[in-house]
């Protein structure tokens, strides 16, 4: 049995820092490309020379796409778009639309070609509307393409929560659905503590804290950081979804997949309850929301529409 091959399109930092995850974890060999002629064969060499002390076997090579040229990426099982620009302080997601949707289109016209079989998994910014972009210009079933932000935002959550509480994140199970943006949906009733709901331990002000700390988790990363936006937790949130793709795990992740009626949502990617497995986005999952947890979905779901009305997608 051949290596699976994963393409992560961007070596920036969440795009390099994937690209490690991958390698160090032996899951796939890697092709990381980046419109820049150097940076990516440099760090993908790097990280070749760095295989023998941190004991993987995998491969990991760098290509510049700055010449239209994405033949290396042929074959690949997965492809993760992490190309585009990031987040500046007091700049929000949805300011990225245009630029972005520009690079992503380019980038998929030429994934496809390339690898007309592959799983394509969306980091770009905004992402749900990203996502939608690189679905449509994919041509691809909706189940074969998917993005990547309730899993970082349930690991922030979970981090929020594990801090509050002063206990291990690793008993901490966090739920938040909805779009990847201000308006996305934390849900403290599905949020567990070693099983136990949150609101059975926790006072109501530290929750809706932790909610709203949630919601703003990459804004504060941005305006700590001064330039770029968050990666470890991105590309550790992009790595569980494409270990789970290449070894048909069959686990239910939150990510951005697309709704044809579920949660009475229409013709558009929003971020739900996925099982994911070797044939990408297997199942949806629904599950039963209060009123007022069913209108917060709709809120972030039409905040969606809108971005992707202005694409004309
Ligand atoms: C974040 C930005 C990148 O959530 O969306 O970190």
């Amino acid at each position: 049995m051949s290596r699976k091959k994963v393409t992560v399109v961007g070596g920036g930092f969440v795009g390099s820092t994937l690209a490690q995850r991958i390698v160090d974890f032996e899951l796939a060999d890697v092709v990381l490309t980046d419109i820049l002629e150097g940076p990516p064969q440099g760090k993908a060499l790097d990280m070749m020379q760095a295989a023998k002390i941190t004991g993987t076997s995998a491969y990991i090579r760098g290509i510049s796409t700055a010449n239209g040229d994405y033949s290396a990426t042929a074959g690949s099982d997965v492809v993760v778009i992490t190309a585009g620009f990031p987040r500046k302080p007091g700049m929000s997601r949805d300011d990225l639309l245009k630029a972005n949707y520009e690079v992503v289109k380019s980038v998929v016209e030429q994934i496809v070609k390339h690898s007309p079989d592959c799983i394509i998994v969306v980091v770009t910014n905004p992402l749900d509307a990203m996502t939608q972009a690189a679905w449509k210009v994919s041509g691809f079933p909706k189940q074969r393409v998917l993005g990547m932000a309730g899993v970082l935002d349930a690991a922030r959550m979970s981090a929020f929560v594990a801090m509050e509480y002063g206990v291990s994140v690793e008993n901490v199970q966090a739920f938040v659905l909805g779009g990847h943006g201000d308006e996305m949906v934390p849900i403290p009733r599905y949020t567990t503590i070693a099983g136990i709901p949150l609101p059975e331990l926790l006072p109501k002000e530290k929750i809706d804290a932790i909610v709203e700390r949630t919601r703003k988790g990459g804004a504060e990363i941005v305006n700590l950081l001064k330039m770029g936006s968050a990666y470890y937790a991105p590309s550790a949130a992009a790595m569980a979804m494409v270990e789970a793709i290449l070894q048909d795990k069959k686990k239910i992740l939150p990510c951005a997949a697309y709704l044809e009626g579920e949660y009475g949502i229409h013709g558009l990617f929003v971020g739900v309850l996925v099982k994911l497995g070797a044939k990408g986005a297997e199942e949806i999952i629904q599950i039963k929301l209060l009123p007022e947890e069913h209108a917060a979905l709709q809120k972030s779901a039409a905040a969606v529409r809108e971005l992707v009305t202005v694409l004309g997608l």
